[in-house]
Parts: structure tokens; C-alpha cells; sequence
């Protein structure tokens, strides 16, 4: 194992629940990368992972800080709950050990500054994992949009309506907390969307928004509105929901005055662009978990490709594609859509400071009054 140039980049999967098997898939279609560890605090669920996907000799953890420990891993993928990722990064950190980390990078922003800022003190690469992004389609549309073959950019819009049942928030008793989860619809599930409008039309600079809890019995959010102003001036509309039927996964839309694209999925649905004939659909459609299951439809192409750019990044030393700085940007954007539904709607304008990002978001249950 090893982290020079064409050297085996050997992994560790730490939390081998839904996602983490995933990651282990990716790794078996990496040619740079071999899964040497798996770790989870049930140890039979190490152990399917490390049977399913291993090549024998896997090595299997309950305890992280031993898988840390063993010098045939290079790089971990961090599958753990959302609230734990900071914490489980900084340590992976501190043993050297490069990390892709799963979506959201932490649930606050001072915990993810935290891991950033350990990943460069320990000289580690630090990548953040959103799939969306990966696809062509999304370059394709970044690309149109950012070249300003739309003309003046007008609105820009983000809608995802998902359909989560009860049996998957008891799946979990970290699923739907404050403190581990960080949120509901938005954080869990619409923090994809929401990075793919941010990689797409760029920050924004102040929102309003309304959050709800409509239909299941769960702490946070299931249901999320907000108006958004970016700061190249256009607007747009972010929407999130895991309560209707059917779920009917991510959109976006974007228009400027001189054309619109809508993206369905991950699949081009409009491509209205001057002097251009449709886009040539690079991608079969695929989506983040799927508007209805969070495993059903999970494509594992994403990871592949995340998994061997952060290879490459790891040989080459060089940043990888979305590194910590850039994962942030949608928790920011959603932590803003918390406080100013919190204060009725009330105008948030960003960047958040820590003490917006803080108080009253960690576990404050059905108390808590949107
Ligand atoms: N990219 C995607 O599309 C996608 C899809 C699903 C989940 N996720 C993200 O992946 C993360 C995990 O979600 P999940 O649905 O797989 O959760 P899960 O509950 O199914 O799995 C989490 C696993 O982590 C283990 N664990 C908890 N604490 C641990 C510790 N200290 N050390 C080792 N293992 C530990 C648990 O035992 C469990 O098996 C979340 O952050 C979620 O947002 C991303």
C-alpha cells in the first residue's frame, strides 16, 4: 500500500451501514485503490462489508482509532452519521490518513472548519463527497450557464421532492436528529441539489425561507421553502420535501434571458440555448438514493469517480475535485435556511458567522418552533 505515484492506495471504510458498501464497491472498480479495512461499531455489519466487497483479507474493526492504527491504510471513506463526520475525520486526519467524506461534511460549520483545518495541518487531502456533481451532465450545464450562453441570468431553482417513508426514519436512531442528522429534508437529502445549484450558478447572498414539519413524526424538517438572491443578482427558489407522493427526485432549473435549462435527475430535460441543438445525454438517469429509497437507484458511478479522483489527487498532490472548502458551501446555504425560518422568514444574508451556525440547531426536538 502506499500513496507515491501508481502505488495501491489502500482504503478503509469507516461505517459500513447503507453508504459505506457503496464506497466498498466504488473501491473494487478503482484501479489505483484496494479495500484493506472495515470499520463499524457493529461488527457484523464490518464484517458483510468486508466479505461482500473484500478480496479475502480484509482486515475488520469495531474500534476506529486500531484502524487508524494499521499502516495499510491510506485513505478512509467516512460513512458514519452525519454529526460524527468531523469528529471521526479529525482523528483520520491526525493519522495521516487522506478522507473522502460522505454528504453533509458535518451538520455545523464550525465542525467542518474544524476537519478542514486538521486535514491541513496533518497535510491530508480532504474530499467531500456529492455525486450530482460528478456527471457530465452537471459540468455541461455549469459550463453553459457560468459562459453565459443563457444571456443575464434570471432565476435559478433547486427542487427536490422526495418521498421518505416512517419505517426509514426508524431505520436509524440517529436519522432525523438535530444533533446527528443536522436537519431533515434539507440537510439529508436536499443538501445534493442544493450544492449542484451552488456549483451552478454560484453563492448566494441572502435568503428567506420556511421550514415545516407536515406529515411525519420526526424532529426536523420535512418539508423546506426558501426565496434566494444570488450575488450575480438573480433569484431563484430552493424546495425540499421527503413527504409527498410520489417522490419525485432532484430538478433544476435555471433560465437567463436568452435561454433555459432543466435538469430531471441528472438527465438533461431542457436545453434551451441559443444556436445550440439539445446536449447529447451523456448520463442514463440516476439519481441521489432515488426520490422514493434511499439505496434503490443509487448509482455507484459517482463514488467510482470520486473514489479515483481523489486516487489521482492522493499521486499527484494536487486538490481533489471537491475539496472541504467547496462541501461546506451547501451546509452554509441550509444552516441560513434554518435561522431565518426560525425567525419567521426573516432576511438571512450570508456568509453565516459561528454564532448563527450554533445556538438553538442542535437538538431542541418538536420544541423547537419553525
Ligand atoms: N451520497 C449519498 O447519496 C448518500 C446516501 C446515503 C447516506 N449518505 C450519507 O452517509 C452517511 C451515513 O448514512 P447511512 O444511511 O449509511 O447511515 P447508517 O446508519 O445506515 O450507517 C452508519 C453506520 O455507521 C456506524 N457507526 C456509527 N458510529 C460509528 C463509529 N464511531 N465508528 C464506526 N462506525 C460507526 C453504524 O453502526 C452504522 O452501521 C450520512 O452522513 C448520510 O448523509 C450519503
Amino acid at each position: 500500500m502506499g500513496t507515491a505515484k501508481n502505488e495501491i492506495v489502500g482504503w478503509g471504510i469507516i461505517g459500513c451501514g447503507v453508504i459505506g458498501p457503496w464506497h466498498a464497491k466504488a473501491v473494487q472498480l478503482v484501479e489505483g485503490a484496494r479495500m484493506v479495512a472495515c470499520c463499524d461499531v457493529i461488527r457484523e455489519m464490518a464484517e458483510k462489508c468486508a466479505e461482500e466487497f473484500g478480496d479475502g483479507d480484509t482486515a475488520v474493526y469495531t474500534d476506529l482509532e486500531k484502524m487508524l492504527a494499521d499502516s495499510n491504510v491510506d485513505a478512509v471513506s467516512i460513512c458514519t452519521p452525519s454529526g460524527m463526520h468531523a469528529d471521526n475525520g479529525i482523528i483520520a486526519a491526525q493519522a495521516g490518513k487522506h478522507i473522502l467524506c460522505e454528504k453533509p461534511m458535518d451538520v455545523t460549520l464550525q465542525k467542518i472548519d474544524a476537519l478542514i483545518e486538521a486535514c491541513e495541518e496533518n497535510n491530508v487531502k480532504l474530499a467531500g463527497v456529492f455525486q450530482r456533481r460528478t456527471y457530465e451532465t452537471s459540468k455541461q450545464v455549469r459550463e453553459a450557464v457560468q459562459s453565459g450562453k443563457l444571456g443575464k441570468l434570471v432565476v435559478g431553482d433547486s427542487y427536490q421532492k422526495y418521498f421518505r417513508s416512517h419505517e426509514y426514519y426508524a431505520s436509524g436512531d440517529w436519522r432525523a436528529t438535530w444533533e446527528l442528522d443536522g436537519g431533515g429534508a434539507l440537510m439529508n437529502q436536499g443538501v445534493h441539489g442544493i450544492d449542484l445549484l451552488l456549483y451552478i450558478m454560484g453563492d448566494i447572498r441572502r435568503l428567506n425561507a420556511r421550514c415545516r414539519t407536515l406529515v411525519r413524526n420526526i424532529a426536523v424538517e420535512d418539508t423546506a421553502i426558501a426565496t434566494v438572491e444570488f450575488v450575480n443578482g438573480a433569484l431563484g427558489v430552493i424546495e425540499g420535501t421527503t413527504s409527498v407522493t410520489p417522490g419525485m427526485g432532484g430538478k433544476i432549473e435555471i433560465s437567463g434571458d436568452d435561454g433555459t435549462i432543466v435538469m430531471d435527475g441528472d438527465k438533461i430535460a431542457v436545453w434551451d440555448v441559443p444556436g445550440e441543438a439539445d446536449v447529447e445525454q451523456t448520463e442514463q438517469a440516476t439519481d441521489v438514493g432515488s426520490a422514493r429509497d434511499p439505496a434503490a437507484g443509487l448509482d455507484v458511478a459517482g463514488h467510482v469517480r470520486h473514489i479515483a479522483d481523489l486516487v489521482d489527487a492522493i499521486w499527484n498532490d494536487r486538490g481533489p475535485q471537491i475539496p472541504g472548502r467547496e462541501a461546506r458551501r451547501a451546509v452554509e446555504v441550509i444552516k441560513a435556511i434554518y435561522l431565518s425560518s426560525r425567525g419567521g422568514g426573516e432576511t438571512v444574508e450570508l456568509p453565516l458567522s459561528y454564532e448563527d451556525d450554533g445556538p438553538g440547531i442542535d437538538d431542541r426536538g418538536r420544541d423547537w418552533d419553525w
